[in-house]
């Protein structure tokens, strides 16, 4: 088994890239699986969860010709070979309920795709997607063989367009029910859609390809549906949780990190709250360099929320900010009802977090009246020391490295598969901005604490 090692109390200097976004890549791979004219994509990360949809996809029928080093991905589905997704890949993250819409799309064979997985941070139901593709005039059931669950759905009598109206802007439901417009007759009109800056760019990349798709601002998307595409070439937006990751992992060991390829327009609900708790940041033409700008003034209220609010997936490592920053501090959880469970690990350390069931602070959110702790107070500053940590889901784990990064001693943390799903050659990273860290394995016994390699 796999662990990393950090000892902590090192600022983190120097300049870093961040790769290109995870929850983009994975699901442009599946809009591929549109069209059977060949897509080539740049900036591609060299991730866990593209791994796994390019193995999707390729299962499916696509030829994948990937230059890992240069993140270059060439792909082409000339025809679906299948539309039965197998049992293998039930599990393995939320990628493979996507695929219904996007075969329906493409097919009109009967697909079958198990139950998706991605990180426990809650129900995470689809009856949005569900309910879409239904309106949409797919058949679409839950079926149990032998201890195996899978969809079935069909559009034997083809899509035809419709208007839905999501009950919450959910991004998965969103994409899917785009995917499977695009090439149904007639307009489908979306309404309360999720418009995530990885949404935008599935809608830029489906309109390279031939998609005619508009967005308003009152989160209306419409979606003309065509089956005319084209030979197109995308290059992936940056990762803007890595991102902030990094700057957060900066700011928090009282550095000075240059986060190369950050982009100011996607990032702009989290800016917001670093500067309000004393967070420095420079944009720059090509990047943002974070900073520490003194000691961090906490006493701030955050609340996660759909975009362009702040996205829920900062919301960990910022909570480790927070235990750094001078008072209490708020954090209310409007996304996923149970996305706290990371913070025992912290108050074990030495943080000072309360839980509550109630919506603090600002607004009441869906969650109010559930039993789920989905609140906190952080007070801070609290100074921790190292433990050893085990990854509950993947932006848990980026708090437990910044914990690592910050805390005073050795901190280990197992469960790497997690980060590997989300964060490109994250020790190589950390050690070139001069983090104390290493990939050790259980057979190999933890060497002396210091000084670790450190990359050039
Ligand atoms: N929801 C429903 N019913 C549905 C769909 C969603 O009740 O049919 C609820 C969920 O239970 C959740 C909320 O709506 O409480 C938001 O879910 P959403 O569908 O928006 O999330 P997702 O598509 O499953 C993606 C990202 C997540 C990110 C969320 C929110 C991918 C692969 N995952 O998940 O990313 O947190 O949107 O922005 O794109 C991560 O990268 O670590 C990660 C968890």
């Amino acid at each position: 088994m796999e662990r990393l090692r950090f000892e902590g109390g090192v600022p983190l200097t120097g300049e870093v890239k961040a790769a290109g976004a995870k929850n983009a890549m994975t699901k442009l791979l599946v809009a591929s699986l549109l069209s059977d004219k060949p897509c080539t994509f740049h900036n591609v990360p060299d991730i866990g969860d593209v791994r796994v949809t390019v193995e999707l996809c390729q299962e499916i029928g696509t030829e994948v010709d990937w230059d890992k080093r240069a993140g270059i991905l060439h792909c082409q589905t000339k025809e679906i070979k299948t539309s039965y997704i197998p049992q293998r890949f039930s599990g393995s993250n939320r990628i493979p309920i996507l695929m219904i819409g996007a075969l329906l799309s493409r097919t009109e064979q009967d697909v079958i795709v198990p139950t998706v997985g991605g990180c426990k941070i809650g129900p995470r139901t689809v009856d949005f997607h569900i309910n879409a593709l239904t309106k949409l005039g797919a058949k679409v059931e839950l079926r149990e063989m032998k201890r195996e669950r899978a969809y079935f759905a069909h559009a034997h009598e083809g899509l035809t367009g419709t208007m839905v109206s999501f009950p919450f802007p959910s991004v998965g439901a969103t994409e899917n029910t785009i995917l499977a417009a695009v090439s149904a007759k007639g307009t489908t009109i979306l309404k309360n859609a999720a418009i995530e800056p990885e949404i935008m760019e599935l809608i830029l990349f489906l309109q390279k390809i031939g998609a005619q798709i508009s967005v308003d601002a009152d989160r209306t998307v419409r979606i003309f549906g065509t089956r005319r595409f084209y030979e197109t070439e995308h290059t992936v937006l940056t990762d803007r949780i890595e991102a902030a990751s990094l700057g957060m992992a900066a700011i928090g060991t009282k550095g000075k990190v240059f986060v190369k390829g950050a982009q100011h327009t996607t990032m702009m609900s989290f800016l917001n709250k670093l500067r309000e708790l004393g967070g420095g940041y420079t944009v720059k033409r090509d990047g943002i360099e974070f900073f520490y700008d003194g000691p961090m003034q906490g006493s701030l209220h955050l609340e996660t929320d759909v975009h362009p609010g702040f996205t829920t997936d900062w919301q960990p490592p910022f909570t480790v900010l927070l235990t750094q920053a001078t008072g209490a501090s708020v954090v209310h959880e409007t996304v996923y009802e149970n996305r706290f469970g990371f913070t025992s690990a912290l108050r074990d350390m030495g943080a000072d977090i309360s839980l509550f069931k109630q919506c603090l602070g600002g607004k009441y959110c869906r969650f109010g009246s559930c039993s789920n702790y989905h609140s906190i107070v952080v007070k801070g500053p609290t100074p921790s020391a190292g433990k050893a940590l085990t990854i509950p889901d993947l932006r848990a784990g980026f708090a437990y490295v910044m914990a690592g990064l910050i805390a005073s001693g050795t901190t280990t943390v197992s469960g790497v598969y997690f980060l590997d799903r989300g964060y490109e050659k994250i020790v190589e990273k950390l050690q070139s901005i001069g983090a104390q860290c290493e990939r050790i394995t259980d057979d190999e016994p933890a060497r002396s604490p210091s000084p670790l390699k450190v990359a050039t």
